[in-house]
């Protein structure tokens, strides 16, 4: 679809990131106004959406500055995920410092009431805090939206990566209609679909060929290294080699310092961040800026959505808005 001639709705994101999940749907949506905390993501973010990202914290400008939240079409956003993940035992929920963001989006929502909403996070805020969910879905019910809750995995949208995710799709009631959503097309890639016709990437103060496609540091340890080639199947958190054949396990934000958890399928050294973007499936025009330290760029690619699901619900979002108003 060419949305050239066609109207834009008007968006906002809250916890933009690095704006993986905007970048996926600014085809479809007009992103106006972003918050982020971390400045280092913002940079990434300005850098490949908007530059209008406003760096701070979301509690506080619904608090002391409600009125820079601008009206919208859409609101669309992921808060951290840190408190909620399964394979996190330590995850406190929403009583975590992190866990009860979950309410700030909720309140930026109240006072914006926009047409409809994105809300992004984690299978284990349904597998183990469903009565947190509860309580949002009704909370959102309660200020007039139709909710609809759906998991979509990136393996099933041509994504070379297992990567799950849970989205909440709210309709304001006025508008009369329950999202529907998007059918995956079943396309399937492996790591060899998208990362073999790379080039071997570049060392650090070499002519750069292709962006974010460089060597920066040798971990894991050569030690390491050899002794998962002598048992293959001796994988443990901290260093799994990729395999050619397979879409990637999920990699979330804690990839490790500087992205060492994760090695190329066949070469010694960790997987680049243009190799990690791929695996996001995110193309190589999304560039992000040296600015941003090698670590955080790593961590931003973690914390994204897959760009290809973004976009799908984007596109779902777009039609059946544009159907309900057209009405
Ligand atoms: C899961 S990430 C969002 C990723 C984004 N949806 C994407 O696709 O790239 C959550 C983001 O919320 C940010 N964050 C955490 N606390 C915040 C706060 N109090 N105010 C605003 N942003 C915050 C984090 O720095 C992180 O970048």
């Amino acid at each position: 679809m060419h949305l050239q001639s066609e109207k834009k709705f008007t968006a906002l994101s809250f916890f933009s990131g690095g704006g993986l999940l905007d970048y996926g749907m600014k085809e479809y949506f007009d992103f106006i106004w972003a918050n982020e905390l971390n400045p280092q993501p913002a940079l990434c973010y300005k850098h490949n959406v908007e530059n209008h990202i406003v760096v701070g914290d979301i509690e506080s400008i619904i608090d002391h500055t409600p009125s820079a939240l601008p009206e919208v079409d859409v609101a669309v956003g992921g808060p951290p995920c840190f408190d909620f993940t399964s394979n996190n035992t330590a995850g406190k929920g929403q009583q975590g410092e992190h866990g009860k963001l979950i309410w700030a989006y909720f309140n930026g929502i109240k006072l914006v009431k926009p047409k409809a909403i994105i809300f992004e996070n984690v299978i284990g805020l349904y597998k183990k805090h469903r009565s947190t969910l509860d309580e949002l879905l009704n909370s959102f019910r309660a200020i007039g939206y139709q909710i609809s809750l759906g998991s979509l995995n990136a393996e099933t949208f041509g994504v070379a990566q297992s990567r799950d995710r849970l989205f909440i799709v709210g309709i304001r009631k006025d508008l009369g209609f329950t999202f529907r959503f998007p059918q995956p097309p079943h396309v399937h890639k492996t790591v060899r679909d998208a990362l073999s016709d790379l080039p071997a990437p570049t060392a650090v103060n070499q002519p750069i060929l292709v962006p974010n496609h460089v060597v920066t540091w040798t971990s894991p340890t050569p030690e390491r290294i050899h002794d998962l080639m002598l048992h293959p199947r001796n994988q443990w958190i901290g260093a799994r080699r990729l395999q050619w054949d397979n879409v990637s396990p999920m990699i979330g934000f804690n990839i490790g310092k500087d992205g060492r958890a994760f090695l190329h399928p066949e070469e010694d050294r960790k997987i680049t961040v243009r190799e990690f973007l791929r695996l996001m499936g995110v193309d190589d025009s999304f560039v992000i800026p040296d600015t941003v330290k090698i670590t955080n760029q790593y961590k931003l690619i973690g914390n994204g959505v897959a760009v290809p699901v973004a976009r799908a619900l984007a596109e779902t979002l777009h039609q059946q808005l544009r159907d309900a108003l057209s009405n």
